[in-house]
């Protein structure tokens, strides 16, 4: 399956993600700001970079769905990603359509992963139709927290990944027809 799915917000467009991306994801997962709550760490070749990308792009041939390129309209800087992901590792019981966001560290603070992660949703549930989106983080990762709160999901409970206690949400698409 291909995807083609292009976004438009206020500020940003969200694009699939492409192989010419891979320097902008070295930039985004090489600073060890950006992986103080993701419990890796920071890659440091450009090698784990093509794995990353090119792991997104089998999601899209896989599933037709994977996270999007966010590039801020202004400028056309690809300023990180968002939008859905079937995830297949995180819970031990089940897979799910997991919503995320990542951004390079100058363009943190100005609103834009709450932007992106609503327009990501609607798209799930409006574009495609899925029945929950769900999501995780960290408890003590402050700002994702008040994200997924912002964009309307329920704290269900909470669960341990990696000795990591996490926050698990989701949101129910109110659509009747959904499956
Ligand atoms: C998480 C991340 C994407 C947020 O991006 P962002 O564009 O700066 O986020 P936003 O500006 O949309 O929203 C941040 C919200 O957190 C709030 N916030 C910021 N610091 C906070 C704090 N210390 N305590 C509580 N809330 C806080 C902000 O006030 C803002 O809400 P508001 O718009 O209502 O004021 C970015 O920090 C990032 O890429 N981090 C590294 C990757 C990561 O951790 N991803 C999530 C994994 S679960």
């Amino acid at each position: 399956m291909e995807v083609n799915t292009i976004i438009e917000t206020e500020r940003l467009i969200l694009r699939p993600v492409k192989e010419t991306d891979i320097d902008d994801f070295f930039e985004l997962d090489s600073n060890p700001n950006v992986y103080v709550y993701l419990g890796r760490k920071p890659v440091t070749t450009i090698k784990q970079s093509e794995e990353m990308v090119a792991g997104i792009l089998q999601q899209y041939k896989e599933f037709g769905i994977g996270r999007l390129a966010i590039v801020k309209k202004d400028t056309n800087d690809f300023i990180g990603w968002s939008g859905l992901k079937y995830e297949q590792n995180l819970r031990a019981d089940f897979n799910y359509y997991d919503i995320g966001y990542r951004l390079k560290e100058q363009f943190w603070g100005n609103g834009y992963a709450t932007e992106a992660a609503l327009a990501s949703i609607d798209y799930g549930f409006n574009g495609l139709d899925l029945k929950e989106i769900c999501a995780a983080a960290e408890i003590e990762h402050k700002v994702s927290n008040a994200i997924l709160n912002k964009i309307g999901m329920q704290k269900t409970e909470t669960f341990i990944y990696n000795n990591k206690l996490l926050n698990w949400y989701t949101i129910r698409n109110l659509n009747e027809t959904s499956l």
